[in-house]
């Protein structure tokens, strides 16, 4: 065993860190103010190779590993978790799935572009399309229906709380073909978003991660040719299942630096400071959350390592994945809440960044799977 980042992997971690600070933090405060999607920052960064960073280069990805996927995700979520949740939504959920579930056709047609983030110069990104108005962490109940036509399905349903929403081409919809058979009649779709009756619903206005665009979609009697189905008939449930295991890698990644963009900023403040006559970190009780603080972050980022360590080995990720979003998002709603609290006033005021990263870290425990969801996983993995 060795805990050592290789080369590669050292530079992979640096690009990220130098984009996020010339490229992310500049106008963060009022990308989170005005609710404006990133399109400048996500184009840049398609052009450097992180929006399909684990595609296979022949793919038009980056053919990079997990552990790079982990480092840059830490590193654009230091300063705006608003880009770095685009980020993994296309890498994890969207290419990743497409890669590893797809048919060649496929994979000519959509993870080609998607990979390189981009067609004929414009964006092009997808989304990944599984939570209902009444299917949320109960995922088989999904009410979107595809009906068998012989050539093709007539989708009509509604997706809520999509990230990308408006903003994506390409959507991964997830629908019920047969409900007698349960989550076996459950198929995954792969949806353009400007084929008639996809409409795309208000954008919604978050607490946090105010930058991604968050949208309901609904379709109403749209025609999807049978070659567009992922995998065979009844494989919808399991892809989403086996998808969102890697995509719980990215969000655990994207808590991970919100905790450690927040620990570094307290960090940063308690330097300067003064407070009772000396600066604030040589006051124990500062002392104590900073070391509490850096000490829980190291323990998340083992884990998120850890997971995408067995995912690079082609060993089971589903437990280790779990593990890490669950410790990650909560450390990051903790260790974001302690940078506001060192902060006193200021931390409570939009200047200082710690506010927003407060109140980016809900949404970490929340979507990809609860916290509530990932002990369910977790308890059934050790139970069984
Ligand atoms: N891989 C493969 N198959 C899996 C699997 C996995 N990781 N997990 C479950 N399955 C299979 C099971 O084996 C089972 O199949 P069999 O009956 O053939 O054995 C089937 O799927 C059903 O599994 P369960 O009985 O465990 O299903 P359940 O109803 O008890 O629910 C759950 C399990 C873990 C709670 C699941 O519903 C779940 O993960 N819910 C949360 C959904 C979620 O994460 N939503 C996030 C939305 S996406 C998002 O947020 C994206 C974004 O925009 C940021």
């Amino acid at each position: 065993m060795q805990f050592q980042l290789s080369e590669e992997h050292l530079m992979i971690q640096r690009a990220a860190r130098d984009f996020a600070q010339t490229e992310c933090l500049p106008g963060v405060i009022e990308r989170d103010e005005l609710q404006k999607f990133p399109k400048e920052q996500i184009l840049k960064l398609a052009d450097l190779g992180f929006m399909g960073m684990m595609v296979e280069e022949k793919y038009g990805g980056a053919g990079m590993d997990t552990i790079s996927y982990v480092l840059a995700m830490e590193e654009i979520s230091k300063v705006d978790a608003s880009v770095s949740v685009c980020v993994s939504v296309n890498n994890s959920l969207v290419c990743y799935g497409l890669q590893q579930y797809c048919s060649e056709e496929q994979k000519q047609k959509y993870l080609i572009p998607l990979a390189q983030g981009k067609k004929d110069g414009e964006l092009y990104i997808g989304a990944f399309l599984l939570s209902e108005p009444e299917a949320g962490s109960d995922a088989t109940s999904q009410r979107t229906t595809a009906e068998f036509k012989g050539d093709h399905y007539v989708l009509n349903g509604i997706k809520n709380w999509i990230t990308n929403g408006s903003s994506a081409s390409v959507y991964l919809v997830i629908a019920q073909t047969d409900i007698s058979k349960g989550h076996k009649g459950i198929n995954a779709f792969i949806v353009e978003k400007n084929w008639p009756g996809v409409v795309v619903g208000a954008k919604e206005n978050k607490m946090g991660i105010r930058g991604s665009d968050t949208h309901s979609i609904s379709f109403q009697d749209v025609k999807v040719p049978l070659e567009n189905r992922i995998g065979v008939d009844g494989f919808g449930f399991a892809f989403a299942m086996k998808t969102l295991a890697g995509g719980r890698i990215g969000i655990a990644s994207q808590a991970l630096g919100i905790a450690s963009g927040s620990y570094e900023l307290a960090l940063k403040y308690s330097k300067e400071r003064k407070a009772f006559g000396k600066e604030i970190m040589h006051h124990q009780a500062i002392q104590f959350k900073l070391a509490d603080m850096a000490t829980r972050i190291e323990a998340a980022r083992l884990l998120c390592l850890k997971s995408a360590w067995e995912k690079d080995q082609h060993l089971d990720y589903t437990l280790s994945s779990s593990m890490a979003k669950v410790f990650a998002s909560e450390t990051a709603m903790w260790a974001s809440t302690e940078a506001v609290q060192i902060h006193g006033g200021y931390g409570y005021v939009k200047e200082f960044h710690v506010e927003r990263m407060m109140r980016d870290a809900k949404i970490t425990q929340i979507y990809e799977g609860t916290s509530e969801v990932q002990r369910i996983v977790i308890s059934r993995s050790i139970l069984k």
